[in-house]
């Protein structure tokens, strides 16, 4: 038994397109994530709404890197979503040009007082959400909402990451997962138990919905 709602789709594309339309009809805070899955479906929300005047913007976690490098999670989100769209609330993002201390205290000063209205995560095949990853001392936070992170993939940059009460406290929390490589950690995360090994199996709304979008690929270990 699992509390994680299934949504499977036959490829990376249909995958992108149900996220897209979640995004698309979110208003309020939303947080949204980095890596190379997300990047797509932020396109396709791009086209479905010009208007994005009604959200402000937040992210997940983020490379420390200055905000128009490649790597910045804040810069792919800039050139796939907020580039294309007429207009666009505030933008909350994680200034990683400061250094992780610097830019994490910042960021968990902001979310004081908010609750996300939507998370989007993304799933590392190693079982990382956010910059949460394996083993973290940041898996047992429970009073910061934002901290600094050390990466254990690549990009091998400083970090500042969400935390578990700042991602668990949302009413939506929706994962885009796609590919047959993440297979393995798609079980670990959302059918086994919950364990630190696979920080993502720790990450669930904790009074709302957790929804998994998934391409057949990531799906296919699924309830073995
Ligand atoms: C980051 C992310 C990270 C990401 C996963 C999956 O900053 O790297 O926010 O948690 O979502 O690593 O990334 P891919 O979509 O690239 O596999």
């Amino acid at each position: 038994m699992t509390d994680v709602e299934f949504r499977i789709e036959d490829d990376a594309e249909a995958a992108a397109d149900v996220c897209a339309r979640v995004l698309a009809d979110a208003a309020g805070d939303v947080a949204l994530t980095g890596g190379s899955t997300p990047e797509r479906a932020y396109e396709l929300a791009a086209e479905l709404r010009r208007d994005w005047s009604s959200v402000t913007f937040w992210w997940g976690d983020e490379r420390c890197v200055p905000p128009d490098h490649e790597w910045s999670n804040y810069g792919m989100a800039k050139r796939s979503l907020l580039d294309r769209v007429e207009r666009v609330g505030e933008v909350k993002r994680i200034e990683g040009e400061l250094g992780a201390d610097e830019a994490a205290e910042r960021y968990d000063r902001a979310l004081r007082g908010v609750t996300l209205d939507l998370v989007l995560l993304g799933l590392g095949s190693d079982g990382h959400a956010a910059s949460l990853f394996p083993h973290a001392s940041g898996l047992r936070e429970r009073e910061r909402l934002a901290i600094p992170a050390e990466a254990k993939l690549e990009p091998f940059v400083d970090r500042v990451t969400t935390t578990i009460p700042a991602l668990g406290a949302t009413p939506l929390l929706v994962w885009l997962v796609a590919g047959e490589g993440k297979a393995d950690a798609v079980r670990r995360a959302f059918v086994d138990p919950p364990d630190e090994a696979t920080p993502a199996s720790l990450i669930r709304s904790k009074n709302g919905r957790t929804v998994a979008i998934l391409d057949r690929g990531a799906a296919r270990l699924l309830g073995s």
